[in-house]
């Protein structure tokens, strides 16, 4: 089977960006990362990237803070078809994308988030689940739209709340289930690719 071409964006920690360089390493996930792209200059997630040999590049992002100026999209969509990816994986990339990316790459942008969509979308989703009560929360797997943590839904995972949770160890379980079901995931929709 061909290895479908990924393209990861993160801001952040790279935890599940590491967790599909792994699965990769071992073989359970047939693709290949071309390059990790980050719109924080010195996000973990780069540092990651560079320990496993992947090319990388910081995005200056522009003015704005929830997503991307216009040319720094633009340049986004260059930076990604200059290294021919096929799939694109948000992973902790905290920007909500627009047309230039969805146009460029059309139910081919993947997320994951740390709810049960679409229960708690935005920001420190595991915090908003713990404060509405709620007894059980997880992650969810989905394709991107022009919305904050939106679109067609793949896969949800749920992950207990304990009594005695904090947002911190609540989000630690969660990612636990994110870094066994991203890869997985992306996995099945390679899958699709290399069959298409
Ligand atoms: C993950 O928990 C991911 O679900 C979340 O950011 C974290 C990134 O962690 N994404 C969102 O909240 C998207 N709205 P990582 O950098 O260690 O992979």
């Amino acid at each position: 089977m061909r290895l479908v071409r990924l393209g990861i964006l993160g801001s952040g920690k790279g935890t599940n960006c590491r967790a599909i360089l792994e699965s990769i390493r071992s073989s359970a996930l047939a693709a290949e990362v071309r390059v990790v792209i980050s719109d924080v200059f010195d996000a973990p997630i780069l540092d990651i990237a560079r320990e496993f040999s992947i090319p990388n590049a910081y995005l200056p992002p522009g003015q704005f803070r929830t997503r991307l100026e216009p040319q720094a999209e633009s340049d986004l969509v260059r930076l990604l078809r200059d290294a021919s990816v096929e799939l694109v994986v948000l992973a902790g990339f905290m920007r909500v994308l627009k047309s230039p990316m969805l146009d460029a790459f059309p139910r081919c942008i993947v997320n994951i988030h740390p709810s049960l969509l679409p229960k708690f979308p935005g920001l420190e989703a595991w915090k908003q689940a713990l404060v509405a009560g709620e007894k059980v929360s997880g992650c969810t797997v989905h394709y991107v739209d022009e919305k904050i943590d939106h679109g067609d839904i793949i896969v949800r995972r749920e992950v207990p709340i304990l009594p005695n949770d904090t947002p911190e160890s609540l989000h630690a379980r969660i990612q636990i289930a994110e870094h066994e079901l991203y890869p997985t995931v992306i996995g099945q929709i390679c899958r699709q690719f290399s069959t298409a």
